[in-house]
């Protein structure tokens, strides 16, 4: 747990870091988030986190609690505050506080809080050395994934229905049968043709920050890449399968829905890659 918040404008001790009831992100999940890693005290890409954060703001006509050049310092003086070394910064910043009333508020003050805790890295790699199952489930979400929206319960459903039945994350599919994306993860195969795939971004799925350096890290290692959707089926017959995120970086898929992709192990393709994202991050 983080001991120490940043909850507009002060840095609290957690256990007395507090919101207000009538706060549109407690009320209505009217607010937006960042998860950002922290290796080594450094946020890892923390400029195209800042570029989503003020996307989704954007999106939902919501203003911005303060400039970037403020907020980047807020966000370093807090990993200080909590003695981080390897962590998970989380961002949330909301419409602020009114009475309850659908429609946005005349006027609101925007709400900005962080948190940061620690993150176990060594951990996360020697799970990707291992691997991970995943289960598919059915995608419910909104129309638009694209905006990293603090309502997250459809996400929160799949992610304990994939618990129970003993996995890791849930693979999220739409109604055609194609993957969109995990509950908190982008997903990946590695085809016969010994090509990566990957759902192209759209307002269907996040534009995973770790996603878009992931692609740059096969780009340069001349990986072919082919942004564009896939099936279940076609990820079960797929040699490789492995999912990024944030605070899992690169992570193999082994088994999904309790049948293996490829051998059962992680493969070539998505181990130089966890390898280079480690080297990436420790540069
Ligand atoms: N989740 N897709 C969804 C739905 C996500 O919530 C996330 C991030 C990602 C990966 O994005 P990125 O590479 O920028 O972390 C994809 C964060 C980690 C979370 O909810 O905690």
């Amino acid at each position: 747990m983080s001991r120490i918040a940043y909850v507009n404008g002060a840095y609290v001790p957690t256990p007395d870091a507090f919101v207000h009831i009538n706060d549109r992100g407690y009320q209505f999940a009217d607010g937006v988030y960042e998860g950002v890693t922290v290796r080594k005290g450094e946020m890892i890409d923390l400029e195209p986190h800042l570029d989503r954060l003020w996307r989704s703001m954007g999106v939902l006509a919501m203003q911005e609690p303060m400039a970037r050049a403020p907020m980047r310092l807020i966000f370093k003086e807090l990993i200080r505050r909590n003695r981080i070394s390897d962590g998970f910064l989380y961002i949330q910043v909301t419409r602020g506080e009114a009475v309850r009333d659908h429609a946005f508020p005349v006027f609101s003050v925007p709400s900005l809080v962080a948190t940061c805790r620690r993150l176990n890295l060594d951990a996360v790699k020697s799970r990707a050395e291992t691997g991970v199952a995943a289960s598919t489930q059915p995608d419910i979400r909104w129309g638009r994934c694209d905006v990293k929206s603090t309502s997250l319960l459809p996400n929160i459903l799949a992610k304990q229905a994939a618990k129970e039945a003993g996995s890791f994350e849930a693979v999220l599919v739409d109604e055609n049968g194609y993957v969109t994306e995990g509950s908190s993860t982008n997903m990946w195969i590695v085809t016969k043709d010994g090509k990566l795939k990957t759902r192209p971004t759209s307002d269907n799925i996040l534009a995973g920050i770790t996603r878009a350096r992931v692609k740059a890290i096969a780009e340069g290692l001349q990986i072919a890449i082919e942004e564009t959707a896939f099936t279940v089926e076609e990820a079960l017959d797929a040699t490789e399968m492995f999912l990024t995120s944030s605070t899992s970086c690169a992570t193999p898929i082994v088994k999904l829905d309790g049948e293996k992709i490829g051998d059962g192990t992680p493969g070539p393709v998505a181990k130089r890659l966890v390898e280079a994202y480690f080297d990436f991050m420790d540069d």
